[in-house]
Formats: structure tokens, C-alpha cells, sequence
């Protein structure tokens, strides 16, 4: 699986976005070494503060199936921007303590952008588990 493969799963996710009320539609997905790939899209809620981005939703999918930060190698998101979407600050602070620190993560859009970045570029000097010892 390579990173535009990864990206249509991201996609397929994407079609599945509960979100009647900002009607943006997020997609994302993660690959695992073992070559298993969970996605998640955006849930929203009439209460507004409930809605859950794509990004959690993919990476709690993978946690919920016994996946941990160390077994992920890729992970991909996409919505309808116009450049590559990228991760809202919430996303970034779980991804810093989910999913590898220098491992790819894929920004995409549907016209076919994608902009490489990892969590050292989007969120530096983050809060970290470590700091709570
Ligand atoms: N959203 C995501 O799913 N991921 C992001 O990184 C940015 C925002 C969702 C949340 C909400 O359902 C909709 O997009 C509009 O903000």
C-alpha cells in the first residue's frame, strides 16, 4: 500500500462523514505494519461541541482494535480544500501522543494535492505525556 492508496481509503471514509451541520466532509486513515488500515470520518452532533474530527475517529478506530502508536506507518487525510486539508490543533495534540513523532502523515485534497508533513512540523514544542512526571 503507498501513500495514494492510503489516500483513497481516506476518501471512501470521507463518504461516510456525518455532518449535517457544517456540511465539510473529512476523511482519514492510518496504516499499520501489519498492513491492516482503519479509517474514521467527522461525526457531528446538534450539540455542537460533540462533533469529533476524522483524524480521532481513524486513530481511536485503530486503539479500539488493539493498535498501538508504535504499530502505525502512515496516515492520510483529505477533504474538499482548496490545498491539502490540514489537521485542526485538537487532531495534532492526540496525533502527538498517538502516532509516531517522525512518521508520515499525508495532507490531501480532492483535486489531488498532498503536502508530506509529521507531528515535529505540526505541532512543535507540544505538551507531552512526559511532561506530566
Ligand atoms: N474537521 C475534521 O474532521 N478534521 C479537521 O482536522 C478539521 C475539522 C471536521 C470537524 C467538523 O465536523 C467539520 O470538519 C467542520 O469543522
Amino acid at each position: 500500500m503507498n501513500k495514494l492508496d492510503l489516500i483513497e481509503m481516506a476518501k471512501k471514509a470521507r463518504k461516510l462523514s456525518y455532518s449535517p451541520y457544517s456540511e465539510f466532509k473529512v476523511g482519514a486513515a492510518v496504516l499499520c505494519k501489519d498492513g491492516e488500515v482503519y479509517v474514521g470520518s467527522n461525526v457531528e452532533n446538534a450539540s455542537y461541541g460533540l462533533c469529533m474530527c476524522a483524524e480521532r475517529n481513524a486513530l481511536y478506530n485503530a486503539l479500539m482494535h488493539g493498535k498501538k502508536k508504535e504499530d502505525f506507518v502512515m496516515f492520510a487525510v483529505v477533504a474538499d480544500t482548496e490545498g491539502p486539508c490540514s489537521p485542526c490543533g485538537a487532531c495534532r495534540q492526540v496525533l502527538q501522543e498517538l502516532y509516531p513523532s517522525e512518521a508520515p502523515i499525508y495532507c490531501a485534497n480532492l483535486s489531488g494535492d498532498i503536502k508530506e508533513t509529521n507531528v515535529e512540523e505540526l505541532l512543535p514544542f507540544s505538551f507531552r505525556k512526559d511532561d506530566l512526571k
